[in-house]
């Protein structure tokens, strides 16, 4: 196998003296997924808030290309290629592409290069007849795709998909699995949590499931 982009050590996290986390270890690696299930409350999204540094454990090493660092050190670089997508996709008032776009204004790619990239992004997810339309006209299961492509079109090296295709139907959820299925085909490392384990059948490489504050397999 080869190496982990991430390797998370020893992760521990307390709300109001309720141990949340447990000493969870977790490592990344590229073009894998991983599921992650477990009751409502288990800690799932906390998990993945603290794996993209949006929220600030107890605890923590990572490592990375070989070497420990606390997760304060680490932070600016995890912010930076570690994309975590909430359940429900919160999009900009504007059109289908400003929002795809939007990520690309904090990047050194010039005006020409982010056109570029925008009309790719637009074709991988099937939204280019959509791109001129107001990202709140749509329909949730299309927001959705449009929150992906928004993610995808920035190239993080690892996407956490918190619930992605709890409010889709049977169609849109198989797009977007789809859509899943490439961005882990180009290398990205996946982490999804889930209710629903039988949807990602083919496509989770390894499941686990967090209970007590601790991760089983
Ligand atoms: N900011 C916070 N302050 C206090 N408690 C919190 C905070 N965020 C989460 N919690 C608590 O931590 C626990 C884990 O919450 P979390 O949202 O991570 O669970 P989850 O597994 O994602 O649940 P669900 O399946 O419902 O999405 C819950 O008991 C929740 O109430
Ligand atoms: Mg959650």
């Amino acid at each position: 196998m080869s190496e982990p982009l991430f390797v998370f050590h020893g992760i521990e996290k307390t709300f109001a003296e309720v141990e949340i986390l447990r000493k969870v270890d977790l490592s990344l690696f590229p073009g894998k997924c991983i599921l992650l299930t477990g009751k409502n409350g288990s800690g799932k999204t906390t998990l993945l808030k603290i794996i993209a540094g949006l929220e600030k454990p107890e605890k923590a090493e990572i490592e990375l290309s070989g070497k420990s660092r606390c997760w304060k050190k680490v932070m600016p670089i995890i912010r930076k290629e570690i994309i975590y997508l909430h359940q429900q996709a919160f999009l900009f008032s504007g059109t289908v592409e400003s929002n795809v776009a939007y990520g690309l204004r904090f990047t050194s790619l010039t005006r020409e290069q982010r056109r570029e990239s925008l009309k790719k992004a637009l074709e991988w997810s099937g939204l280019t007849e959509l791109a001129k339309q107001q990202a709140n006209t749509l329909s949730g299961g299309v927001q959705q795709r449009v929150a992906f492509t928004r993610a995808w079109i920035l190239k993080p090296k690892v996407l956490l998909l918190d619930e992605p295709v709890s409010n889709m139907d049977q169609e849109s959820r198989e797009q977007a699995c789809l859509l899943m299925q490439q961005m882990k085909s180009s290398g990205m490392s996946i982490v999804i949590t889930s209710h629903v384990p039988q949807y990602f059948d083919g496509l989770a490489d390894v499941q686990y499931d967090l209970s007590n504050g601790q991760l089983l397999q």
